[in-house]
């Protein structure tokens, strides 16, 4: 009589944070990251499940991320593996937020008055020290130093890519008809020593509005109830298909 042995791999948790799960492989310098279908905004204090949001924002990112590679920009990216789950490097992540800005609104609105909806250009780009008991303060070039948030010689090169990053992501949301307004990037050192972008690109983590109504197709729709989050998400991911 013959059986079926059925293998389950049994994958290690490394991380579990607020929209997504870090899996061990196999492989010592290879994650898996998982993407849940949960929304959360102000540090955490609003929470809501989303259904269907890890699948989008997978998908959404690795796009993004591919499109990055492609342009010659070093990520932590290596191929997306199943409908909510991307196959990264391994990444030893600063703990700095690098946001870019292309247009005022939200934290720089209300921490220097600058008007809303100012152009910038060139962009603004700002470094904020991840840390959710500070609520995220902003940080210059000599505090990341200082506090060793990373590397001296990374910081550099975390704006110059973050900037370049701008540039192609600007267009190619130009080309859907949606105006990249700000969004931040995090950065990490990969086992080969190399600098890299790292975690998510998505609209979690970007401010995205139609060029034609100036609706907001990202999450201030859920952080200020601008309308369903998952519409906007879709329609991001249409447009970004169909250019
Ligand atoms: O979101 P808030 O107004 O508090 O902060 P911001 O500094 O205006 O955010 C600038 C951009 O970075 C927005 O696209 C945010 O979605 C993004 N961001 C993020 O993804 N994670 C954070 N912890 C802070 C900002």
């Amino acid at each position: 009589m013959g059986f079926i042995i059925i293998l389950v791999e049994k994958r290690k948790k490394l991380y579990e944070g607020k929209a997504k799960v870090v899996y061990e492989t196999e492989d010592p310098n290879k994650v898996i990251l998982l993407f849940k279908d949960s929304a959360s905004a102000f540090d955490g204090v609003k929470r809501a499940d989303v259904e269907g949001k890890g699948v989008i924002n997978n998908t959404i990112s690795s796009i993004l991320f591919e499109i990055l590679e492609r342009e010659g920009v070093k990520t932590h990216y290596i191929e997306k593996i199943s409908d909510r789950e991307m196959l990264v490097w391994k990444a030893e992540r600063f703990p700095v937020e690098v946001v870019v800005r292309n247009v005022a609104t939200g934290s720089i609105v209300r921490r220097l008055g600058v008007r809303e909806g100012t152009e910038f250009s060139p962009p603004l780009v700002e470094f904020f020290m991840k840390s959710d008991e500070l609520h995220d303060p902003p940080v210059c070039e000599a505090h990341i130093v200082l506090l060793k948030l990373a590397p001296p010689e990374a910081v550099s090169l975390m704006k110059e890519t973050a900037v370049k990053v701008n540039g192609i992501l600007s267009g190619i949301f130009a080309k859907a008809g949606i105006k990249l307004v700000d969004f931040k990037l995090e950065f990490g050192k990969l086992p080969d020593g190399s600098v890299a972008v790292v975690d998510e690109i998505t609209p979690d983590s970007m401010r995205l509005w139609d060029m034609k109504t100036g609706e907001r197709l990202d999450k201030d729709r859920f952080r200020f109830d601008l309308g369903e989050l998952m519409e906007g998400y879709k329609e991001v991911l249409k447009r970004l298909s169909g250019s």
